[in-house]
């Protein structure tokens, strides 16, 4: 009888900011993401806008900032986990979840960044939240900054661009690390860490239009290089306060195929899969891959980094690679006449062989193992996939209840292609967590539509509802599969 390997760990991933809510409450701060304004694309076109999607200039900020509305800025009141966290960690745990990935809002614990005393009431927030899945027996996974970048080091420090980010997220990991010592054992540093090229903003804090267009490259990779030195002393502190804990680096698995076996569309696979592996290939080695740095050299880009900075990023390397996977895509040197389709917080062309969902992500499962397989020949350390899943329009029939057939179908492919890269690629997969348990706000769109959960949320776009929460079809069915370690969908 086919079953995952003893010990895999089974369950979902959810952020802070989008779904946590109470965004004024408990002392907390505002966060970048709740300026972020809700859109509605009703076209490929409006979808391709990716960039537009994650833009932002101090104006819309100052917008945001003078109003309390929760209607265009979705992300101020989540799903309101704040004030149902018991209630949804013992829906989550009654899939029987043996992890569940979560995120502390930065702004909770240091209401603008850059305060020395932490604030008390967002520390005891997680203390509750944490003891609650403990109470299940759910050992938490916990991303210390998922998109959640305290406004005001954007406002007041250009973000990561500004060394003194470093001192300031270091402190915030050693203060929630000794805190929690005893509550949390594995941890992420950076969500989707390479994000910070395609939406500076949400991932570093940077207001693009505060930079002169032909420096803004140099810009964002020297605040990724604050990030880097950054996570490889949240490892050193993390470990220093808490000897039996593991922290790894989370990236975006964007997978690219060639559109063509043409060599300059097979280069251009090559370059492009680079540009996203640069990022893993500095947190697990230790150093900056020979290609990256030549590319600054080539490009002119300035990235000032000493000494001291080179010796920590090799000291305190990422113990496991954690990735979301959703999609794949297709590459070619010239992209002319191909048809292009959305991915995640990119534009890609369309594979002919492979369907899409309704934002025309790619759905491809195989790609997933593909991507362990890429992922585990490249590093031989442990993986973990922290996000997978399916946005869709759920329905909510006459007797309530959300027949979410094409969800399970998307995981359980998902879940087989992961069994036979561990059985029969020898990956080494710590677990697996869905994106997401629980319908929460869309990263990429803020709409609520876009729902992920095995549990459904009854609220709308426009932050109308009783946020009462329901089992979907999906919600049995992935007990099962937990219950089962992965048997009753690996031997049908
Ligand atoms: C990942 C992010 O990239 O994709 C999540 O880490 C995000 O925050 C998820 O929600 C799905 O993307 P979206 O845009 O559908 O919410």
């Amino acid at each position: 009888m086919k079953e995952f390997p003893k010990g895999f760990l089974w369950g979902g991933a959810t952020a802070a900011n989008q779904f946590e809510g109470g965004w004024k409450e408990g002392g907390k701060g505002v966060s970048v993401s709740d300026v972020a304004l809700f859109k509605d694309p009703k076209s490929m076109a409006e979808l391709l806008d990716v960039h537009g999607n994650c833009d932002i200039n101090d104006e819309m900020i100052k917008a945001a900032l003078a109003t309390d509305d929760e209607v265009y800025y979705p992300k101020r009141h989540g799903i309101d986990f704040y004030h149902h966290y018991k209630e949804d960690i013992a829906l989550l745990a009654g899939m029987g979840f043996t992890v569940y990935r979560m995120s502390i809002a930065w702004s909770r614990i240091f209401p603008r960044g850059d305060e020395k005393e932490p604030n008390e009431e967002g520390l005891a927030f997680y203390d509750a939240v944490f003891d609650e899945c403990r109470k299940y027996g759910m050992e938490p996974l916990v991303t210390i900054s998922h998109y959640e970048p305290p406004l005001a080091l954007a406002m007041d420090y250009n973000g990561w661009y500004d060394r003194r980010a470093i001192e300031f997220f270091t402190h915030y990991v050693d203060v929630i690390t000794k805190r929690y010592k005893d509550k949390v054992k594995l941890w992420l540093t950076f969500n989707e860490v390479d994000s910070i090229i395609r939406h500076p903003f949400m991932t570093g804090g940077l207001i693009e239009s505060r930079f002169a267009p032909e420096k803004f490259e140099e810009v964002c990779f020297q605040a990724m290089h604050h990030q880097f030195v950054a996570s490889a002393l949240a490892v050193k502190i993390a470990h220093e306060n808490i000897p039996d804990c593991k922290v790894g680096c989370m990236l975006t698995k964007l997978t690219y195929y060639a559109y063509t076996c043409k060599p300059e569309d097979v280069l251009e696979q090559q370059q492009r899969m680079r540009s996203i592996y640069c990022f893993s290939d500095t947190q697990v080695h230790g150093e900056y891959p020979a290609y990256l740095l030549a590319r600054y050299k080539n490009k002119n880009l300035d990235i000032k980094m000493t000494e001291e900075d080179l010796g920590i990023m090799k000291a305190y390397p990422v113990d496991f690679i954690s990735f979301s996977y959703y999609s794949s895509s297709c590459v070619a040197k010239n992209a002319e006449g191909a048809e292009l389709t959305a991915a995640n917080t990119v534009t890609a062309i369309k594979n002919p062989y492979i369907p899409s969902s309704e934002w025309g992500w790619q759905i491809d499962p195989i790609g997933l193992r593909i991507s362990l397989v890429d992922l585990y020949d490249r590093y031989r350390k442990p993986l973990f996939v922290v996000e997978n899943g399916l946005g869709a329009k759920d329905v909510v029939e006459a007797d309530g209840s959300v027949q979410d057939d094409y969800r399970i179908d998307y995981l359980k492919q998902h879940i087989q292609q992961m069994y036979k890269a561990i059985e029969e690629d020898g990956v080494e997969l710590m677990g697996y967590t869905t994106w997401a348990p629980i319908d929460l706000i869309s990263n990429s769109t803020n709409q609520m539509s876009k729902r992920y959960g095995f549990i459904y949320v009854d609220v709308d776009d426009y932050g109308k509802g009783t946020y009462k929460r329901s089992k979907k079809k999906s919600y049995d069915w992935y007990k099962e599969v937990i219950g089962s370690n992965g048997a009753s969908i690996l031997n049908e």
